[in-house]
């Protein structure tokens, strides 16, 4: 079943009603200042970090499940309603969401009046903007009164959350015409205050929540609004808000449109007040005038989608499936930037008070954005890499604001060095920017110790050369990628930390999965290496390399699949011998993709044992059979139910790795049948099932054990995005840049029998058009006519335009 459907041409989804399965989000913002907005206007805004900085208050995991947003109450003889459907929940008589690229518009019509809310935050601007137009569709003259509400956080989330004995006295505000000043706390250390402007004269307003909605009340049914009349209340602690009552009266088919700005401003110390007491509104004005007119806000919106359409004229697909276009070309490399921007703070599921940048994370995001935004990955990858320690392993997380390490979670995870050289590989081969490497970088941001951007790549590689266990495979540490497979852990203790806790340390414990990702990745050191003239330690890496592909066959090998792990006490994890969690599927994408079994057959039977054993109708399982019962030698992955999350849950982010290594085996039916299990435009008839939002993909989604297979959680902010990115347009549809030119090697079925592709890459476009007889042969090339031996289009000038016809 669906809730909407895919506008291809405006590059939206429109929602055509309020009861989707579940809030479905969009983000606004590019920059600084971001904004998360449900179909029905909830979510909230925040400059730079959603912790410390955030703008309005929202609460999580609520009844009902929205409490907070930007909402418009439209009051008319005693009657009122929302456009948005909630908060007041009245019926309406026509709803539509428009998510698009950086902006949402919702439409909601009820006794002849339409209201058209549009939402954006226009490019180089710290504000929302919220544009009402109200429409009178009916024969009658109609008078009517307008109330906006938000409500202010006060700015650090954690602690507005739950200081209370102080927070609820110090909230202040300053109201002057039609704009309402949210300060609290600006009178001592901070400097920075927002605002609430409507750009028409009002006819009252309201900044006391309790004034406002009444204390027993909720958010759909505020007492001012039932009233129709504003009470001009000054918040004085408890609770600020900002509301505006602006009277409108619309002749029959008249419209009126209504701006307004939600801000963030910034006052240089000595710049404060402009009386004692009073805050210095220069810049707030300043901004009101640049959005003082509906004509100013469309021009910002055109400014957005100009914005988008050269990012994603880097790369795009025409090809007769269109959702596969649709995901290519809009919604996949979208989410990946909004992944970049966000990380891992806020979303539904994240709360913005949490999790910092992961190491690997935040290294694995860059693979879907380089070639989008490649100034911003390389700031990305210094950050990263200044949280190296100098033996080379890593913080697992680090803060975005301060961007130091974060010692509650420290270190000792063993795979994060690695993700380090192919996040700079990746850039490398997307830029040419080699310079990138004589960069001097600290470790653990450590002015006195810094070293080259390369010796950080050679610390990563030598780390895990460094820590080698009993079969010479590599210590897995605290977790490797999957973080809870916690084999130096032993907890016993109810509110430890799976991934800080270990009780039994002990340098046994192994990873088959970090084994691979050696395998894979450290090839790309060595051309590194190489590429700089230092032909000794390339081949050492790769005599290193090959000895680990032998380590893998001889001691990472189950007879049928890959291994994926020894224990503390040295035994199998992940083998036929265990009772449950036989078989993983992080070693055999990760052991395939790095070529290793691939001519002696072991990659293949891998592969088909995924297939029989892991794969489902809606994605490839993590694991199977799912762990039944707590085991302390494997840490929290036995603690989940079984279904969910990395106990036996569809980890999307690894399924990719799975597509790959189909396409490494050359075998397109399987790859891109995979791809389309767990792709979300391919699975929007089963919104009901999936719940989540059908233009992006979810982290997990319940695998076969698990009480309701198919349902979504913890949509948008995950590396499913970057891998799936990956997987479609560097392996199926097959173009990636490689260090001296662009590969071109589609893997892809019959079922898509030709397909063009435009790559910006360098400053040089490709145009690619492929005929494709779906065998996952060899691909056939011919560059600006001339035939080329094997895969590569070597780079071009800037400038030019590069047509290469592919049969494959
Ligand atoms: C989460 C973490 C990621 C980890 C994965 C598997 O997505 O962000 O770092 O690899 O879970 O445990
Ligand atoms: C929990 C989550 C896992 C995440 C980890 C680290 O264990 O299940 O996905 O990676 O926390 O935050």
């Amino acid at each position: 079943m669906r809730f909407g459907h895919f506008d291809d041409s405006a590059r939206e989804y429109v929602i055509t009603t309020p009861r989707t399965p579940y809030p479905w989000i969009n983000y606004l913002g590019s920059e600084s200042f971001f904004g998360l907005i449900s179909h029905m206007g909830g979510g909230y805004c925040f400059y730079r970090d959603a912790r410390l900085r955030r703008l309005t208050r929202y609460r999580y995991n609520s009844v009902p499940n929205e409490q907070g947003g930007r909402f418009f109450y439209i009051h008319e003889n005693g009657e009122y309603w929302t456009p948005t459907f909630a908060p007041v929940k009245t019926e309406l008589d026509s709803f539509e969401c428009r998510h698009g690229l950086g902006y949402t518009r919702i439409t909601g019509s009820r006794k002849g009046i339409e209201a058209e809310l549009l939402y954006l935050v226009p490019r180089g601007f710290n504000a929302e903007v919220h544009q009402v137009t109200l429409r009178n569709k009916s024969n009658t003259p109609r008078t009517l009164k307008l109330f906006s509400f938000v409500e202010f956080c006060l700015w650090n989330a954690h602690d507005d959350a739950t200081n209370l004995q102080r927070n609820l006295s110090t909230g202040e505000v300053e109201v002057v015409g039609s704009t309402i000043y949210h300060k609290t706390e600006y009178r001592e250390r901070r400097n920075h205050f927002a605002f609430y402007h409507v750009n028409a004269p009002v006819a009252g307003f309201d900044t006391d929540r309790e004034s406002f909605i009444g204390l027993y009340n909720h958010l759909g049914e505020p007492e001012v609004v039932q009233r129709g009349v504003p009470k001009n209340t000054v918040a004085h602690g408890w609770a600020p808000i900002g509301s505006h009552c602006l009277e409108v009266t619309l002749a029959p088919g008249a419209e009126r449109k209504f701006v307004f700005l939600l801000g963030y401003v910034e006052n240089p110390p000595a710049e404060k007040w402009s009386k004692p007491g009073v805050i210095e509104k220069r810049r707030a004005t300043a901004m009101i005038e640049q959005f003082s007119k509906p004509e100013q806000v469309e021009s910002a919106l055109q400014t957005l989608r100009q914005h988008w359409t050269e990012l994603l004229g880097r790369y795009s697909v025409k090809s007769p499936d269109e959702k596969l276009n649709r995901m290519v070309n809009i919604w996949n490399p979208y989410q990946c930037v909004v992944t970049f921007h966000m990380s891992r703070s806020a979303s539904y599921f994240e709360t913005g008070i949490g999790r910092g940048m992961g190491f690997r994370d935040s290294n694995q995001d860059l693979l879907g954005f380089v070639h989008l935004l490649p100034e911003l990955a390389r700031q990305r990858i210094i950050d990263i890499a200044s949280t190296q320690f100098p033996d080379g392993s890593a913080y697992h997380q680090y803060q975005p604001l301060t961007k130091r390490g974060n010692n509650d979670i420290g270190s000792g995870f063993n795979d994060d060095p690695l993700w380090l050289i192919l996040g700079v590989a990746a850039y490398i081969k997307e830029t040419g920017d080699y310079a990138i490497l004589d960069e001097s970088v600290p470790f653990d941001n450590d002015e006195n110790n810094r070293a080259p951007l390369m010796e950080h790549l050679t610390r990563s590689f030598e780390h895990v050369l460094n820590n080698i266990g009993p079969h010479g495979l590599p210590l897995i540490g605290r977790a490797d990628w999957n973080d809870c497979l916690n084999l130096n852990c032993f907890s016993e203790t109810p509110d430890e930390s799976y991934q800080t806790t270990g009780n039994r340390v002990g340098r046994t414990a192994e990873s088959v999965f970090i084994a691979g990702m050696f395998c894979h990745i450290g090839p790309e050191y060595a051309a590194l290496c190489e590429r700089r003239g230092d032909a000794d330690r390339a081949q050492r890496a790769r005599r290193e390399i090959a000895k680990m592909e032998k380590i893998v066959l001889e001691h990472g090998w189950d007879g049928d699949w890959f291994l994926r792990a020894y224990d503390f006490f040295g035994n199998k994890v992940g083998s036929k011998e265990c009772e449950d969690g036989k078989i993983f599927i992080e070693p055999q994408g990760y052991c395939v993709m790095a070529g290793i079994g691939k001519e002696s057959g072991h990659a293949a039977r891998a592969l088909d044992a995924v297939k029989e054993r892991l794969d489902t109708p809606y994605g490839i399982v993590l694991v199977n059979p799912a762990y039944t019962r707590y085991q302390v030698e494997l840490g929290e992955i036995s603690s989940y139910p079984p279904g969910y999350k990395e106990n036996a849950g569809i980890f999307c982010h690894n399924n990719p790795w799975i597509m790959i290594a189909e396409t490494v085996l050359r075998r397109p039916e399987r790859a891109f049948e995979y791809y389309k299990k767990i792709t979300p435009a391919y699975i929007e008839d089963i919104s009901e099932v999936h719940k989540m939002e059908p233009y992006v993909y979810s982290q997990m989604i319940a695998g076969k054990d698990a009480v309701k297979p198919g349902e979504a959680k913890n949509s948008w902010l995950t590396r499913t995005a970057a891998w799936n990115f990956v997987a479609v347009s560097q392996h199926l549809l097959g173009v990636r840049p490689h260090y001296d030119g662009l590969v071109v090697d589609p893997c892809l079925p019959a079922e898509v029998p030709q397909f063009s592709i435009t790559r910006w890459c360098r400053g040089t476009t490709y145009v690619i058009n492929v005929k494709n007889s779906g065998k996952g042969g060899a691909p056939k090339l011919v560059v600006d006519g001339k035939p080329v031996a094997g895969n590569l289009v070597p780079y071009g000038k800037p400038g030019a335009t590069i047509q290469v016809e592919c049969s494959v």
